[in-house]
């Protein structure tokens, strides 16, 4: 059966305190509506619909940025979740198939949630509703169930008797129904309610009315975490970092202190990593199986290889692409740069816009001085180069397969293959110099004291 999803991201989120719509907080990296989208891709929607009001051209930027298919509506006034349901109609007419509604600002529906609400579906029920017992039910809307355990409607807390606000199952607000069903049923809800809203929660009491039998399906309350202000943004970002760390680890990956380690929402780590103490992951790493980042180490938009060890204390910025066994020490930043297998930079380099060749030793204190203030130029080293410390690499800069450079040497020239790059003042030494010119010194001081 196809299915549709529809992303509810129009609200304000006035209680973040934020001039960025709450939908593009950050969690792990991703904005919170990515995170909703991906549960849409994890159930592989045939079609997501992101209803969009405050920040619209922000929030719809971003979403066509993260999946280009994405089709954006927008409600220009928020009326309730069925007003904002309702603005998905025209793109979703031609659909057949189920809806699911999801809110932009609940990242964390687990896909095997979503399979259970179709699987619900599959077996009858006209709608279904995504339930959790809650800790503090206090604003939430209740389900209330018939005597059978089916879903007989949904109350909304303002409006729920004192016997309902008892209820602790409660609304998670995402909810599942056949396209044509639901946007019939969406018709009907009118905002005769406290809050005169329309409704999302009415569908269930309608369907009800057309005997259309409708179920709650559950799930931790965890899952249905909503980010409402920054303190829910960061216990957000502590619920999905506990979740990452174990998976890592059920996963394969080594972890002597997972709670000090933090990944994006996308990475991806292969079989018998290690992941030392205080790691840092920004979007769009892969590290493959085998390889030892070690302490204290950021990487963002980077691929490490099998077997390479990274760090302590080292820098892959975006596009640094490490081979397998390769290594990348203390103090070193690599930026859009091949670092090819075996090729070791252990400490206090900067390697930018370059080619590093297989094995290549790159001496402590390397640069390669890649910006001219305007335009960024390339340095290609070749395999088994020796590139003595502290050398300058002025780029465009070439240097040969099992070519040298002198230590301490500013390269503003290529260097052939096997050749000795030496580019540096010439040595002079004065005989007897420095203890001559000490012992003046420490005359002249000695009679200086006198005097005074
Ligand atoms: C809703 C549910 C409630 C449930 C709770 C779970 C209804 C009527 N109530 O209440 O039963 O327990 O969620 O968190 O559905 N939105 C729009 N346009 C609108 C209104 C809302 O896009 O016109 C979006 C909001 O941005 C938000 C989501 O829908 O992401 C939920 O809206 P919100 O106002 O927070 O609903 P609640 O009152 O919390
Ligand atoms: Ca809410």
């Amino acid at each position: 059966m196809p299915v549709a999803v529809v992303i509810l991201a129009a609200g304000q989120g006035s209680r973040m305190k934020s001039d960025l719509p709450k939908v593009l907080h950050k969690v792990a990296h991703a904005p919170l509506l990515v995170h909703a989208m991906r549960a849409a891709q994890s159930i592989e929607a045939d079609r997501i619909v992101v209803v969009t009001g405050h920040g619209g051209a922000a929030v719809a930027k971003a979403a066509t940025d993260y999946d280009e298919s994405a089709v954006i509506v927008t409600q220009d006034e928020q009326l309730g979740t069925a007003h904002a349901v309702d603005q998905a109609r025209d793109a979703l007419a031609d659909f057949g198939g189920d809806v699911i509604v999801l809110y932009g600002d609940t990242p964390f529906i687990r896909e095997e949630t979503l399979q259970d609400m179709l699987s619900a579906r599959q077996s009858g029920a006209g709608v279904v509703v995504l339930g959790f017992d809650a800790a503090e039910p206090a604003k939430y809307g209740r389900l209330v169930l018939d005597e059978k355990g089916g879903l007989e409607r949904i109350v909304e807390a303002k409006d729920a008797s004192p016997e309902e606000l008892a209820i602790t199952l409660c609304n998670s607000g995402v909810i599942c129904a056949d396209r044509a069903i639901m946007f019939d049923l969406i018709k009907a809800v009118d905002n005769n309610n406290k809050s005169e809203e329309y409704y999302l929660t009415d569908l269930v009491g309608l369907a009800r009315n057309k005997d259309l039998p409708c179920a709650a399906i559950t799930c931790h309350e965890a899952e249905t975490l909503g980010v409402n202000s920054r303190v829910d943004l960061a216990a957000a970002e502590a619920t999905f970092q506990t979740r990452a760390r174990l998976e890592a680890m059920e996963n394969g990956t080594t972890m002597p202190a997972p709670e000090t380690v933090h990944f994006a929402y996308d990475t991806y780590v292969g079989r018998d990593v290690v992941i030392e103490q205080n790691v840092v992951f920004g979007p769009d790493v892969t590290v493959e199986s085998g390889a030892h980042i070690r302490a204290f180490s950021h990487l963002e938009g980077c691929h490490v290889s099998e077997a390479a060890v990274i760090g302590p204390y080292a820098r892959l910025r975006p596009g640094a692409e490490i081979g397998g066994g390769a290594k990348v020490g203390n103090f070193v930043e690599v930026k859009a740069a091949l670092v090819a297998s075996g090729a070791k930079i252990n400490h206090l380099s900067y390697v930018g816009d370059a080619e590093i060749g297989e094995d290549a030793n790159i001496g402590a204190g390397t640069i390669t001085c890649n910006y001219d203030g305007v335009f960024k130029h390339k340095t290609v080293i070749g395999a088994r180069a020796f590139i003595g410390s502290n050398t300058a690499l002025v780029a465009p800069v070439a240097i040969g397969d099992d070519a040298m450079t002198a230590s301490g040497s500013v390269v503003t020239q290529d260097a052939g293959e096997g050749d000795l790059a030496i580019a540096r003042a010439k040595q002079v030494n004065k005989t007897g110099l420095a203890l001559r010119l000490m012992n003046k010194l420490r005359a002249a001081k000695a009679a200086q004291s006198k005097d005074n």
